[in-house]
């Protein structure tokens, strides 16, 4: 069974029970990371906590929400081994699953509706990783991860 842990700020809270319903009804088990309420809340601390549960491997995966979802992507990216992709429709879901085998997928409260995000989440969740001349590509950011993180 997949664990996924979720996160939000309370930009991006109203997306959250659209989500993990969707990841449950996917067979998923979710760890609810926070925030729980729509008091404000600093988005980084979100963003390292599901990055943390993922590149620790506690988690298999994360789903992070802000206003944007760009916040929160910036900061979970900033945890090595994590590659965290903004996504605003399907197909950008689909496909970051397919080629850069996301380990984290951004959604903003602020600019997708909840039947949106649950559509973008079995769409990233469902997508297979491709590998091949993707695995070359990671390969390289991995590197450049190696270089600069400590
Ligand atoms: C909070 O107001 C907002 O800045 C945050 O949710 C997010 O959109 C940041 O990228």
């Amino acid at each position: 069974m997949m664990k996924i842990a979720v996160g939000c700020d309370h930009g991006g809270i109203v997306l959250k029970e659209s989500v993990v319903k969707t990841l449950e009804r996917l067979g998923a088990e979710v760890v609810d990371l926070g925030c729980y309420s729509t008091d404000s809340v600093d988005y980084p601390e979100y963003g390292e906590k599901v990055a943390r549960e993922v590149a620790s491997g506690r988690a298999d995966a994360g789903v992070i929400m802000c206003g944007t979802g760009i916040g929160i992507s910036i900061a979970a990216n900033k945890v090595k081994g994590i590659r965290a992709a903004v996504v605003t429709n399907t197909y950008m879901a689909q496909l970051t699953k397919n080629h850069n085998n996301a380990n984290i997928i951004a959604l903003g409260g602020r600019v997708i509706s909840p039947k949106e995000a649950e559509a973008i989440v079995e769409a990233w969740y469902t997508a297979e990783y491709e590998g091949g001349r993707h695995q070359r590509r990671l390969d390289m950011i991995s590197r450049i991860e190696d270089e600069n993180f400590k």
